[in-house]
């Protein structure tokens, strides 16, 4: 028995995962495997439908066990927009490691998995087909049922993670594919008062950052087109340019349309070239006064319609006391846009709620929770994983749009700077 130095045994609390961790000595760490943990649920969620390869495990607590992120935003950026090929390559070369190291990071195998959950709709095909094709795999593998979500449902649900809101509530989901205005009952639930009829939020915003050339700006490279945006604005003056008073004003619904405000701020940001004489790869110096002026230009779009739609609710009950709005998507995470829509929801007795900035943007998380949500209720748990399909689009819940657009409300004006 020489040489056998009986070690000390530890147990502390693990700073990741906040589980009981075995140290031995000064090396070897064991993760405990706690009675109650062998019954808990847990989810893996997978996201591949755009830009973002993404995979999380989420407990039946709402938990978050493990997180991985694969972001493709720096590549897409750099060649000026997704071109769908690409964006399916970067997801093939990065699925494996995006789901083993939400695996590892949670300590646990896909053995532990309940089931597994993956975004199918909407997005663009090639992408979706990454995340979809390789779930399969996962299920068939491991023998576990397979959860298909609908992302934009998971935008919405993401709030029920992180504030615990309940339903009914008011979701405004504000993308680089979308915009929707929605009431949310129940998980597979949904009443659409509004959506775009054009392009989306993201992508004015993306477009306008692109125009002004921002990723010529070092801090700026690696960030989407819509950070860059908002951290230029900060220096700049909202009321410096006029753009078109209000999108689609005298039309008494709820959709939404971004194509003119991205034009205008387009035509804008030439003059102001033109007016300074900028060389080709520069910026005008106007940029922070241009970028503001945008953004405030959306904000005002975006309040009209959500004023709408909070008087919609009213008319018909649609929100329970006290009534909360969940704003979610990449553009939520634009504080000067969150800041104005509290405005509007003050003025209509709701509170608003955000989830964190990087559970706004893709990610595994609100796809495992929602697939959480959905094995809670027993809903859309498929062991006939064959049959399961891709869908480029697909509507969100039930179309109210045309009720909206026949009540005809009429808004009294909000403050919103
Ligand atoms: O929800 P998301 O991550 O992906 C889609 O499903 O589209 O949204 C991405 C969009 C991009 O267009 C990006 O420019 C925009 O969200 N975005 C922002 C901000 N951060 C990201 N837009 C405005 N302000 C931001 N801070
Ligand atoms: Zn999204």
């Amino acid at each position: 028995m020489r040489g056998l130095v009986q070690q000390k045994v530890l147990k502390i609390l693990c700073a990741n995962c906040c589980r009981l961790v075995k140290v031995f000595g000064r090396r070897e760490i064991t993760h405990v495997r706690l009675l109650s943990e062998s019954n808990r649920k847990l989810v893996l969620g997978i996201e591949t439908s755009c830009d973002d390869t993404g995979a999380a495990v989420v407990d039946d607590h709402g938990n978050i066990v493990g997180d991985a992120l694969n972001s493709q935003t720096r590549f897409h950026v750099q060649l000026g927009g997704i071109i769908p090929p690409f964006a399916r390559d970067l997801h093939q070369e990065n699925i494996e490691n995006v789901v083993e190291k939400s695996l590892t990071n949670a300590h646990v195998k896909l053995e532990d998995m309940t089931a597994i959950a993956v975004t199918v709709k909407p997005g663009l095909p090639l992408s979706l087909l990454v995340g979809l094709t390789y779930a399969k795999q996962l299920a068939l593998r491991s023998s576990k049922p397979l959860i298909p979500i609908h992302h934009m449902e998971a935008h919405a649900l993401t709030a029920r993670m992180t504030h615990g809101v309940r339903f009914p509530f008011l979701v405004l989901l504000l993308s680089g594919g979308h915009c929707l205005l929605a009431v949310a009952q129940d998980v597979d639930d949904f009443l659409l008062l509004g959506r775009g009829i054009d392009d989306s939020p993201g992508d004015a915003f993306d477009k306008t950052a692109r125009r002004l050339k921002l990723k010529n700006i070092a801090q700026f490279a690696s960030m989407s087109g819509g950070e860059a945006v908002e951290r230029t604005a900060q220096g700049g003056d909202p009321r410096a340019f006029e753009f078109p008073a209000a999108v689609m004003s005298h039309h008494r619904h709820c959709d939404f349309s971004f194509a003119g405000l991205k034009y205008h701020a387009h035509k804008l940001i030439e003059k102001e070239e033109a007016k300074y004489d900028t060389a080709p790869d520069h910026i005008i110096p106007s940029a922070p006064d241009v970028c503001a002026s945008f953004q405030f230009s959306v904000l005002r779009h975006l309040a009209q319609r959500l004023q709408r739609g909070f008087l919609f609710c009213d008319l018909k009950g649609l929100l329970d006391s006290p009534r909360t709005l969940v704003v979610s998507g990449g553009v939520a995470s634009n504080q000067f846009i969150r800041s104005g829509l509290e405005k509007v929801c003050a003025a209509h007795d709701c509170s608003l709620v955000c989830p964190p900035a990087h559970l706004c943007t893709d990610n595994g998380v609100m796809i495992a929770w929602n697939g959480m949500e959905k094995l809670q209720r027993g809903i859309d748990l498929r062991h006939d994983v064959d049959s399961l399909d891709i869908q480029a689009k697909c509507p969100l819940g039930v179309d109210l749009r045309e009720e909206v657009h026949k009540a005809t409300i009429k808004l009294r004006r909000i403050k919103l700077l």
